[in-house]
């Protein structure tokens, strides 16, 4: 779709050395991306909150190459100013791959300096934000080169293409606040292929809205999410898991453009807790979640009961725990986190996170 031999750079009028730089955030699914086909295809819509303090700042350097420079892909890259032989590989092999959509790379001498607002060993998915950020330097310097991505609308769009194709998830990550990933009737322009913002179709509340994440184990994850995917292949719940999505994206739509909280939090902590469960009953099964997550969502559950606060809980895929609640009751939380919570947590480690404006050109 957005394949473009025409993006080549004419060699006797080079561009000048540039650089770009964005910060984008990380998001959280409430109804979850879980199982897909083809390239980075989802089997249901999924529909994600767009965080705020979990982000990747990218800085994207580039020289025009010289005669004689080699027709590959030039990039040098470093990871909170150290080089990062893993990262490096991985965002060259993406680069390779992109190819088609941006020819130009291969003209150009790239320096990538890239880092996280959260510690790299945190146990939060940087996926989402780093190569929301990385899709989105590409599309800058393309308009940057060529002016052929001016209209705000088709940037993001492009750009959402983009990222789905380093990491499904990362699509999301180019909006405000909301945002919807996969073809459904329920919101016009929606796509399999790229994400589309919900800020129109949401009440108010939602973004003055809490995803306080608690941090149950920063170990790696036994199984990665690639893997997982895979796995829904050969699950014998699969296709009452994308039906069952389906009618949930329904009823979640319908609540969060009432500011139903009570609604979105039965919601947000089903597909949580179906998302684990797929993962038991895949084939070989595994588990994510660690005893403290599960000490930690029964006392939210006490502390609803008790207070009747809307607190609600939602997991990725791996043990730790977003807490979800709305801006008027911060403190009472805050509160419990620190009196109750944190003590489930490794190191006491509790990321503050909220939902937030999306990604930001810097
Ligand atoms: O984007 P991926 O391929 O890492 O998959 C992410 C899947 C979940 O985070 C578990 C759910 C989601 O929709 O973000």
């Amino acid at each position: 779709m957005y394949e473009n031999p025409r993006l080549i750079l004419d060699s006797s009028n080079p561009p000048e050395p540039g650089q770009i730089t964005w910060r984008s955030p990380s998001n959280l699914a409430i109804i979850k991306y879980w199982g897909k086909y083809g390239q980075q295809l989802p089997r249901n819509p999924s529909l994600s909150l767009t965080l705020a303090a979990s982000c990747t700042d990218m800085m994207l350097d580039y020289t025009f190459k010289e005669e004689g420079d080699s027709h590959d892909l030039d990039l040098t890259f470093a990871f909170h100013q150290e080089p990062n032989e893993a990262f490096h590989a991985k965002i060259l092999a993406f680069l390779n791959t992109l190819t088609p959509f941006f020819p130009f790379l291969k003209q150009l001498n790239l320096n990538i300096q890239t880092g996280n607002s959260f510690p790299h060993s945190a146990g939060i998915a940087s996926s989402a934000s780093s190569m929301s950020a990385l899709a989105l330097c590409l599309c800058s310097l393309e308009d940057l080169l060529f002016g052929s991505l001016q209209d705000p609308a088709e940037f993001d769009r492009k750009a959402s293409y983009i990222a789905r194709l380093g990491s499904g998830s990362a699509c999301r990550s180019i909006f405000p606040y909301a945002a919807v990933w996969g073809e459904t009737s329920l919101v016009p322009g929606t796509s399999d292929t790229y994400a589309v913002p919900l800020e129109d179709h949401i009440h108010d509340l939602f973004k003055d809205f809490h995803d306080d994440i608690l941090i149950v184990s920063t170990a790696e994850k036994s199984v990665s999410s690639r893997a997982g995917h895979a796995l829904m292949d050969g699950n014998p719940y699969s296709e009452a898991r994308y039906a069952q999505a389906r009618s949930r994206f329904a009823t979640l739509l319908d609540a969060m453009r009432a500011g139903d909280l009570a609604t979105f939090g039965k919601i947000a902590e089903d597909e949580a807790l179906t998302l684990h469960a797929l993962m038991m009953s895949s084939n070989p099964s595994y588990m994510l979640m660690r005893p403290e997550s599960i000490a930690i969502i029964d006392k939210v559950r006490q502390y609803r009961a008790d207070t009747g606060h809307p607190v609600y809980f939602s997991l990725d895929a791996g043990p730790n725990i977003h807490l979800l609640y709305p801006g008027e009751i911060i403190h009472e939380v805050r509160a419990f986190i620190e009196d109750h919570l944190k003590e489930h947590c490794e190191d006491g480690y509790v990321q503050q996170d909220w939902v937030g404006e999306g990604p930001e050109e810097i």
